[in-house]
């Protein structure tokens, strides 16, 4: 008796991307196995398939890859030459190597998307503190110097004022740096598009990201901005997965300066700025990626309604687990509650809440209250700053 699709994916990574991309594939009938070092990864918990190892060995990839189906992925934490053996052994790899690379390593993403036309901010590679002081000598303190390879949660980024300062950025975050100039922007945008295997192009409605220290707390969708800003955003993120034959979803992260644009990262894969896309639009990131990595017709990017809001739900202080909190964030109303079973960790990303509503302010006070109980704090700022949609 057939069961299902014969449709499978392989996932490199068994985190909360994952777990999510894994309720996608439910009801499509898609087979998935994950790759993950961890036997409890958020995944490997939520009933997937899982392969015990480390996306850092070849060998724990072709172990995945054995599984069958498209090779796909859930985080960046993965040598890029690795992907090529993969690719040269005939495995379908989704993102391909090529596309990869302008996620998993900033170096090569800032050069590639310089040389190819793309607004960046100025940056060159470097390895030392003196590299770091070299750069600000030309381009002036601040500046931000990162790990090329491997950050996330903004982790691995500092702002760096004076030599002293990048000293030690560049002890903790060295040698493979990408040392760039500080954008003072006005706002940080995030567009996520998708291309299937057979070329389609389906592009979200961009959103506004808020960060603090680096981590992403909240993401509003759409983005409070104007219509020409917004379709500016979206030309940008169609063209780059065209110009680099991109195969699954991408999220273009931006910077707002003005009226311009400038790109701070990609990330190809579900991304934490388009959540709100399970509860708000026709089409989840996570089904739209499962759709194209395996050549399906795209789905629907459309709003199903006028605001959202997605707060992330970040450990508290105290190392409690929001778990012990759930009963009294589910008394909210319109709280959609997403808990990705990890231990529970200071700072560490837990969840994430989503509310819909008419205006964002509507959505962002649901939001923002049932993620404050969760992550034991208080809500980030008062509701009094609430926007209402643009139209
Ligand atoms: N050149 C810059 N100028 C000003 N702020 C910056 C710059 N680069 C990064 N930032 C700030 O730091 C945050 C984190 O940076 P970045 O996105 O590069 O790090 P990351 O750890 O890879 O993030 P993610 O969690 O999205 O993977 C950005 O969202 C932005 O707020
Ligand atoms: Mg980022």
């Amino acid at each position: 008796m057939r069961l299902g699709s014969d449709a499978r994916v392989a996932m490199v990574g068994g985190g909360q991307l994952a777990r999510m991309t894994y309720e996608a594939t439910i009801p499509l009938g898609i087979r998935m196995t994950v790759l993950d070092a961890d036997p409890l990864a958020p995944a490997v918990r939520a009933g997937a398939q899982a392969v015990q190892g480390d996306p850092a060995y070849l060998a724990s990839l072709v172990d995945l890859a054995r599984m069958g189906g498209v090779v796909t992925f859930d985080h960046e934490r993965v040598p890029i030459e690795h992907l090529r053996a993969l690719e040269e052994a005939g495995v379908s790899v989704a993102p391909g190597s090529h596309v990869a690379e302008l996620a998993f390593d900033k170096a090569a993403s800032r050069r590639r998307l310089r040389a190819a036309g793309f607004p960046v901010p100025e940056a060159v590679a470097g390895a030392t503190a003196s590299d770091v002081v070299a750069f600000a000598q030309g381009a002036g303190w601040p500046v931000v110097v990162k790990a090329a390879k491997g950050g996330y949660d903004g982790r691995a980024v500092e702002v760096v004022a004076n030599e002293d300062e990048a000293s030690d950025a560049a002890a903790r975050l060295g040698p493979n740096l990408v040392i760039e100039s500080f954008v003072n922007f006005d706002a940080e945008l995030a567009v996520m598009v998708a291309r299937s295997s057979t070329g389609e192009i389906a592009c979200y409605d961009p959103v506004s990201t808020i960060q603090r220290d680096g981590i992403c707390i909240e993401v509003l969708a759409p983005a409070a901005v104007p219509a020409r800003i917004r379709s500016q955003a979206m030309d940008l993120a169609r063209s780059l997965a065209t110009t680099f034959e991109l195969i699954g979803v991408m999220a273009v992260e931006l910077f707002l300066v003005g009226d311009d644009l400038i790109i701070n990262e990609l990330a190809t894969r579900p991304h934490n700025s388009a959540h709100h896309t399970i509860e708000a639009a026709e089409t989840s990131q996570f089904e739209q990626h499962l759709r194209a990595v395996l050549g399906w017709p795209l789905g629907s990017t459309e709003l199903r309604v006028r605001a959202a809001v997605t707060c992330n739900i970040i450990g508290a202080q105290d190392g409690s687990d929001p778990l012990g909190r759930l009963r009294q964030a589910l008394a909210i109303r319109g709280a959609h509650v997403h808990l990705y079973a990890k231990t529970a960790r200071p700072g560490r990303k837990l969840g994430h809440v989503t509310a819909c509503g008419s205006t964002l302010g509507e959505a962002r006070t649901i939001a923002r209250q049932a993620a404050a109980i969760l992550s034991a704090s208080e809500p980030t700022a008062s509701c009094a700053d609430s926007r209402e949609v643009p139209t």
